[in-house]
């Protein structure tokens, strides 16, 4: 059976001061939630954030994560940096990282395999764009993206694996993919984890959907079979529409 894991991307929002006052609420207030729940604040805002959710059953994730143990990379950040602060969770392959910083499926994978090595839990994205769901191109493109993701990791591995479905078209559009299609999506990327790791590890693992999550549609979503939890970007920013989501099957 697998547990519905919630998780909000707070992408570039909240100065550490916000993000601190929101995760404090947030304890107190998922501490009876019956999903898995995790925030994914900026870098700088993570210490904060750790702080305020000690003791707390709501797991700390970072947006990103470099590939080497250190040295040489301006601007980037490791995983022993996080470590060090008890972040220990990283959501990998975004599709605004995809889009706007050039990151390939290979690179996604180098930092996959690497964070993993470092002892932490992954949530890789992957998802269509519009041009490429309307010409037929979607499986294509979504089971590339898990193979060359996934590629090199054992069954083991996977037991440290999410995978977010974000269809590109439904991120921050207010446009939700169906819950059928959704389905569909799901299904299908279980299949292609189902090819290379075995049916056992394709049934347990976690498949969020994410693009366009609100209170309003989170159930329908997470009623169907193969989607089994969300990754909530604007929804995820303020208390009001953050907890009905995660309290969507109390
Ligand atoms: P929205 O919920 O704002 O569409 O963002 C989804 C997302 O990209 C989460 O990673």
């Amino acid at each position: 059976m697998r547990q519905l894991y919630i998780a909000g991307n707070w992408k570039m929002n909240k100065t550490p001061s916000e993000a601190a006052l929101f995760a404090k609420e947030l304890a107190e207030k998922a501490a009876d939630a019956k999903v898995k729940v995790m925030v994914a604040p900026t870098f700088v805002c993570l210490p904060a954030v750790v702080e305020a959710l000690k003791g707390s059953r709501v797991i700390v994730a970072a947006q990103n994560v470099n590939d080497h143990e250190g040295g040489a990379y301006t601007g980037e950040v490791s995983c022993d940096m996080l470590s060090d602060i008890g972040v220990k969770t990283v959501i990998l392959g975004h599709s605004e990282r995809r889009q706007y910083y050039g990151e390939t499926d290979e690179f996604i994978n180098a930092k996959v395999l690497f964070a993993l090595k470092k002892g932490f839990d992954i949530v890789l994205c992957v998802g269509e764009t519009l041009s490429e769901r309307e010409s037929g191109r979607l499986r294509e493109v979504l089971g590339r993206q898990v193979k060359v993701g996934l590629s090199g990791l054992s069954a083991e591995d996977m037991a440290h694996v999410t995978i977010a479905y974000e269809p590109v078209w439904a991120i921050g559009t207010g446009k939700t993919a169906t819950p059928a299609d959704a389905e569909d999506a799901h299904a299908f990327i279980r299949s292609v984890v189902a090819g290379i790791f075995g049916s056992d590890v394709a049934e347990n693992t976690i498949i969020q959907y994410g693009g366009s999550v609100k209170s309003g549609n989170v159930r329908e979503l997470m009623a169907q079979k193969d989607i089994d939890g969300a990754l909530v970007g604007g929804a995820s920013l303020t208390l009001d529409q953050f907890l009905p989501i995660i309290h969507c099957v109390d």
